[in-house]
């Protein structure tokens, strides 16, 4: 991909910082797509919403609301020049409507800086698997038997304890929740070109290689055929559930980071030569790809092990390591698929908290560095909260009825971020885009003419509302449809 040029100082009325290419942009938007929502959420979701129909659902949500509403959400930040909520309100202000509108984004910040409390205590578990298998590479480099499986004369039971172990590790979990906070802080206090920007650059790409490298190998060792089955055949009956079409949208949401204001941040930083729509359609592209990709490469290494796809949370973790250990090369494989998954994570994370610290950097003219150690400990308190979910001594239910039923924290942060705030904000979005804001104002962000653009305004101001709308309330309360 060719470097666009920086336009830096080209608009120095801007308030806001500049990606320094359209590279960069695109770098840094697919890394905050791109993470344990496609690796990690995503095959648990499948797994425990029963597989096709779910995926199948997902599908039809990415292409027929979450591209155009992350159309919308970069057009926002553009036309709105700051940050997520200030951008929302300088639309509204042109549009002559109600800056209250900026509710949308406001949901929306909230949603992605809960996300990053279990987030962050997520991406410590990798950091510990990434250590034990630098342990197991270094054990059997030392035995000379590198070329053979993981774990080597360990019982299958007690690979599949290690996560177990870490959960009554509070320590331990706390500890590397902890250091992944604190990478996270560090490279967001450094700015957009300083930190976000380069991290994007570098890893990203590095993420792809070893992604391609992972995937090839799975596919040729592992039971891909019951995989594919798993992913794509469906009954109707599920299709048709309101708990699984909820499921289904959030993933989605959660996936592409919509509703969680975060779009709206970096399209405030894209430069004026970039067609939002072109770049929307690589970024959505990118991240399904990477989802139903990992969703093809974990499957086949379960199944072959015998092991069950309804794992959830813990799939990635107590699953892929037994299965590491009968393939060639399996410590070393194992050490590069949680430094990749590491990598995914990082550049989400950084968005993460990217959305909350540019709020208040223009909103109180504050310290970059401040703010980010600030709110990425308050979310690093409430994430260690979160972790004790997993410790067996405490059942904490915050909220116990509906949709939060017998949750834990942990729990329940996922299931109010990801079926609660990210629907509400994308579905504010959806009709301020739609409805509310000045139609030129629009069209001329968008990038777009002819059908395509009639196609994307009936999506936006029709499909995307009213589906959003609907499947929220169903999901939400399900007595309603029987
Ligand atoms: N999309 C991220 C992932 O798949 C998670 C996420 C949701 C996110 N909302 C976000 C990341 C906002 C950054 C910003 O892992």
């Amino acid at each position: 991909m060719a470097l666009a040029g920086s336009d830096a100082g080209a608009n120095p009325a801007a308030s806001t910082e500049k990606w320094s290419s359209r590279f960069a942009f695109i770098m840094a938007a697919v890394g905050s797509a791109v993470g344990l929502g496609n690796l990690w959420r995503f095959p648990a979701e499948t797994g425990v919403n029963g597989g096709g129909a779910f995926v199948i659902f997902y599908i039809f949500c990415v292409v027929l609301i979450g591209l155009p509403v992350l159309l919308s959400e970069t057009l926002i930040g553009r036309a709105g020049q700051s940050s997520a909520i200030e951008s929302m309100k300088n639309v509204a202000r042109k549009s002559g409507a109600s800056p209250l509108w900026s509710l949308g984004a406001a949901v929306g910040m909230v949603g992605a800086f809960l996300i990053l409390t279990f987030y962050s205590v997520i991406a410590g578990w990798v950091i510990y698997y990434a250590g034990v298998f630098i342990n197991d590479v270094s054990s059997s480099l030392s035995s000379g038997n590198i070329s053979g499986g993981a774990f080597a004369g360990m019982n299958a039971d007690a690979i599949q304890d290690i996560l177990p172990a870490l959960h009554k590790n509070a320590d331990m979990m706390i500890a590397m929740h902890a250091l992944f906070m604190a990478i996270t802080i560090f490279v967001v206090a450094r700015g957009v070109h300083g930190g976000i920007e380069k991290v994007a650059v570098w890893l990203m790409p590095m993420f792809f290689l070893l992604f391609l490298g992972v995937t090839i190998y799975s596919l040729s060792t592992g039971d891909t055929s019951r995989a594919l089955d798993f992913l794509f055949s469906f009954d109707a009956q599920r299709l048709l559930d309101p708990k699984v079409q909820l499921s289904a949208l959030g993933q989605a949401l959660f996936s592409l980071s919509l509703g969680s204001a975060m779009m709206i941040t970096y399209g405030s930083y894209a430069s004026r030569d970039t067609n939002l729509a072109k770049t929307s359609g690589m970024i959505a592209t990118a991240d399904t790809s990477v989802a139903i990709i990992a969703g093809l490469a974990i499957f086949p290494i379960v199944f072959a092990a015998g092991l069950s796809a309804e794992g959830g949370p813990t799939l990635l973790f107590a699953t892929l390591p037994t299965a590491f250990q009968s393939m060639p090369f399996g410590s070393i494989i194992g050490l590069l698929f949680f430094v990749m998954v590491f990598f995914a994570a990082l550049t989400s994370s950084v968005a993460l908290l990217e959305a909350s610290v540019s709020w208040a950097v223009t909103r109180f003219n504050a310290n970059r560095a401040m703010l980010a150690v600030g709110f990425g400990l308050v979310a690093f308190v409430i994430g260690t909260w979160a972790s004790f979910s997993f410790n067996s001594q405490s059942k904490l239910y915050l909220l116990n009825f509906g949709i939060f039923e017998e949750q834990n924290v942990f729990n329940f942060l996922d299931k109010l971020t990801g079926s609660v705030l990210l629907p509400v904000s994308a579905l504010l979005v959806a009709i301020f885009v739609g409805w509310v804001a000045d139609k030129q104002l629009v069209d001329e962000e968008n990038g777009m003419s002819g059908a395509p653009h009639m196609i994307w305004r009936f999506l936006i101001a029709w499909l995307c509302p009213l589906v959003i709308g609907v499947i929220l309330i169903t999901g939400l309360f399900p007595q309603i449809v029987g």
